[in-house]
């Protein structure tokens, strides 16, 4: 019993020595769906926060332009105003939450809240892979923090991981399912069998994608996210310009067929691997093992495998959207800067990993120099030796064949047909020798289609 009495004592003693600092003064630019989430979820775990941070987190002021919508969202205790400037023009601020998305107003609303010395958290991925350079080197000037954990993988703390858990390393490789929209388009393909086109629709109708889904399925989103990722593990500039993106639109569930009967699962991957003459960059679909644990993430889930010379190869999964995963995100950066605000500013965490006098200037490969295997289908006329023509082709560019599989003619375009599909698996090679010995297969005239060239990686 006394026991359990000084115990309590010394909890109580604790919790008033935190709850005796000054509380972090948090603005909000934009209450939507991660601004709410934030709002509720500070509200909620409020006790569990302040033992962690050492001082309360609250948020003083919101802006957004629908003042009566986000007054009833955070009631009458929060001043809510319809002008983002007037939260940075706060001098009661210590922190400005960026929540409202794009590279407009966002940009413009982050380098002033900069400039008047704020930190500034934020889940605005377009913006930082856009405009990371000029806002870090602000920020740097100021000496404020801008913290983006919710930016990539939203719940997943993938950030922390790279710059901290993982600092011992030298990262060899990062390879994600960094977007939920098109992972969820891509399960519902492999479990229906539908085709692109109609799965996109249901995932509007189920509100998985945005009526506008062009950044998710063209792959800016997940390229936003692997320009992020890649800077913070490799010690460069963001530099989503140099990615090579390609999305999901022009997949066949034919593809997703051939690729699980040859073991395979398709998946929209972010790239980026640290090579001897550059670094790789890149989005697009990717055949992955089917035994691979990343292959078996499905629906809107998000996992990042992260490769480090020490550790070995580590996945970091969750999911990487949403209200309040988002906010789990969000307010983790909060407490980082709560923790870390009265710190001299050369002893923080640096923004993208990397001390800013030594980030590298390795460059970022073209998608020609890049290595990697590929899945090749060729809808070919169904005649003797049109597969020796095709294998002479790769052949003779220096590209191993690894697996070689032909459908029946009839079961590829019904009883009769004339044409089939002839699937080929190939070994590493560059990516431009891929594109000339394409050029010359496209040629054949045994060729009927436009061939489908989908990258592989065997992520070990
Ligand atoms: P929402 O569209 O739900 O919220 C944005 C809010 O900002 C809206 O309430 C909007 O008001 C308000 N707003 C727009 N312009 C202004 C302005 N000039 N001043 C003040 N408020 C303004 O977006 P989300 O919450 O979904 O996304 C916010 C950010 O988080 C984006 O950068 C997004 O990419 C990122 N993110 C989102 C995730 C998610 O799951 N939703 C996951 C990871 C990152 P109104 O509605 O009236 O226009
Ligand atoms: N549109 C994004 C996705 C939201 O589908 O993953 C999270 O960044």
């Amino acid at each position: 019993m006394a026991e359990l009495q000084i115990k309590i004592q010394s909890v109580l003693k604790a919790k008033t020595k935190v709850t005796s600092l000054k509380s972090i003064k948090v603005g909000l630019l934009g209450i939507g769906t991660v601004g709410s989430g934030v709002f509720n979820v500070l509200q909620r775990n409020q006790g569990e926060i302040l033992r962690r941070a050492g001082r309360r987190i609250e948020i003083a002021m919101v802006a957004d332009l629908d003042t009566a919508r986000a007054q009833a969202a955070v009631g009458k205790n929060v001043t809510v105003v319809a002008d983002a400037r007037a939260v940075i023009a706060n001098p009661e601020i210590d922190i400005v939450v960026e929540l409202i998305g794009g590279y407009g107003i966002a940009r413009q609303l982050v380098l002033e809240a900069i400039e008047a010395g704020k930190h500034v958290v934020t889940a605005n991925k377009a913006l930082l892979a856009v405009h990371g350079t000029e806002i870090f080197a602000a920020a740097n000037r100021k000496g404020v923090m801008v913290a983006f954990e919710a930016a990539v993988a939203g719940g997943i703390p993938i950030i922390k991981s790279l710059r901290e858990g993982l600092t011992a390393n030298r990262i060899e490789w990062i390879a994600g399912i960094i977007n939920g929209t098109t992972n969820f388009i891509l399960s519902e393909m492999r479990d229906k069998g539908s085709d692109f086109d109609v799965v996109l629709k249901e995932a509007q109708r189920l509100g998985y994608a945005e009526a506008d889904p062009t950044f998710d399925i063209e792959g800016v989103d997940a390229a936003h996210k692997a320009a992020l990722m890649s800077a913070i593990a490799f010690g460069v500039p963001v530099q989503f310009d140099k990615a090579y993106v390609e999305g999901i639109t022009k997949l066949g569930a034919k593809d997703i067929k051939y690729a699980e009967q040859l073991g395979y699962r398709i998946k929209l991957l972010g790239i980026t691997k640290q090579m001897a003459n550059g670094i790789e960059l890149r989005v697009h679909p990717c055949l992955v093992p089917a035994k691979r644990l990343i292959a078996n993430v499905e629906g809107a889930m998000n996992a990042v495998m992260v490769h480090g010379d020490a550790v070995g190869t580590t996945m970091y999964y969750g999911k990487g959207a949403g209200s309040e995963p988002t906010a789990s995100a969000v307010i983790a950066d909060l407490v980082d800067i709560a923790r870390l605000h009265a710190a001299d500013s050369a002893q923080r965490v640096p923004h993208l990993a990397f001390q800013p006098q030594s980030m590298s200037t390795t460059p970022v490969l073209d998608m020609g120099q890049v290595v990697t295997s590929y899945y090749l289908r060729l809808n070919v006329a169904d005649e003797a030796g049109v597969l020796a023509k095709v294998t002479g082709i790769l052949a003779e560019s220096g590209i191993s064949i690894d697996a070689v599989l032909q459908r029946e003619a009839d079961e590829v375009g019904g009883e009769g047909s004339t044409q089939t599909d002839l699937i080929i698996l190939t070994h590493d090679c560059v990516e431009a020798k891929m594109n000339a010995a394409l050029a010359q297969m496209q040629a054949l005239p045994t060729v009927l289609a436009p061939i489908i060239r989908i990258r592989k990686e065997e992520l070990v």
